[in-house]
């Protein structure tokens, strides 16, 4: 698979097949990712992997319950057009996929947000070129529960910057269309 063959293939997969990844997979798809670039080279990065649907579950709806409750304290959230979705039971934040990794790093450090972001990219890349889906699900890094967030090990002053499902796609949709990319000046 050459590079534009890699970039059209990773696309946000939200239906997986019934099957687990290998931790040795998710392990080398990690060692990939941290290839990325990161500011001053300080690798502020950690990961959860949650390759248990159960738990995954319990993730979702923990982080459904502190989205509804935003959505209700705010009336002008811009999640309001989520509540339908996330009131329904059956509704997964992880698409039931049957595994996530967290990328983790100190809730106040500075750069944290860029550098899991990158890692995040390597990592969706790296995994698509082995034939994996994923996709980034903000909305599953909301879980609040101290006891849940101290079972999957997140220390206190951590959080989930980029919750990445993984898994065999049932499919692989079409790449979303783009906009042409504003080019606001050439200066040459
Ligand atoms: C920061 C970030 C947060 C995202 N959060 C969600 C999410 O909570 N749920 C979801 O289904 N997709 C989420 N996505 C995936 C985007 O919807 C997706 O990347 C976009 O529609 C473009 O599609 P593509 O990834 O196939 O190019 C997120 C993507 C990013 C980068």
């Amino acid at each position: 698979m050459d590079f534009n063959q890699l970039l059209e293939k990773r696309r946000s997969v939200r239906d997986f097949m019934d099957k687990k990844v290998p931790l040795e997979l998710i392990k080398e798809i990690i060692s990939d990712s941290i290839k990325a670039p990161n500011a001053s080279h300080r690798q502020p990065w950690s990961f959860i992997i949650v390759n248990n649907r159960d738990m995954m579950k319990r993730i979702s709806d923990a982080s459904k319950k502190t989205l509804i409750e935003g959505i209700e304290k705010d009336p002008n959230s811009p999640m309001k057009g989520y509540a339908a979705v996330l009131k329904d039971a059956n509704f997964n934040v992880f698409y039931n996929a049957p595994c996530m990794v967290g990328i983790v790093g100190k809730i106040k450090a500075a750069t944290i947000a860029y550098d899991c972001a990158l890692l995040a990219c390597y990592f969706m890349l790296s995994a698509a070129s082995k034939g994996l889906g994923t996709c980034w699900v903000a909305q599953g890094a909301e879980a609040r529960d101290p006891e849940l967030l101290k079972e999957i090990g997140l220390p206190e002053d951590h959080k989930i910057h980029a919750p990445i499902i993984l898994g065999y796609p049932k499919s692989i949709p079409p790449m979303p269309e783009r906009k042409e990319p504003v080019i606001l000046k050439i200066i040459s």
